[in-house]
């Protein structure tokens, strides 16, 4: 499965939604996460997001967010189109140390 990162937060781009064939995305206050169950390894969604937040579960940095990813898919609403993201998206992306920020 495909794993959201720290790097969506307060950013939410939300392209990767508008590319998965199988609408696995919820989303939050400020971030997305995938259903594990329900990604069938596609990979589409990974080069879309422009704050490079999505990565296999075979990345080392996915461990972190495996349970928050299949905790709040089956909590948060589930996502299809791609909506306005926060008006200061770009301003957060790249920082560092978001997870303090993550909002359930
Ligand atoms: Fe959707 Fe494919 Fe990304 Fe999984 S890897 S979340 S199925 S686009
Ligand atoms: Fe987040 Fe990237 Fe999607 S910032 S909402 S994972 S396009």
């Amino acid at each position: 499965t495909y794993v959201v990162l720290e790097n969506c937060i307060k950013c939410k781009y939300m392209d990767c939604v508008e590319v998965c064939p199988v609408d696995c995305f919820y989303v939050g206050e400020n971030m997305l996460v995938i259903h594990p169950d329900e990604c069938i390894d596609c990979g589409v969604c990974e080069p879309e997001c422009p704050a490079e937040a999505i990565v296999p579960d075979s990345d080392d940095r996915a461990a972190a967010w495996a349970e928050a990813n299949r905790t709040y898919s089956t909590q948060w609403p589930n996502i299809t189109r791609k909506g306005e993201p926060p008006v200061d998206a770009d301003e957060w992306k790249d920082k560092p140390d978001k997870a303090e920020l993550f909002s359930p």
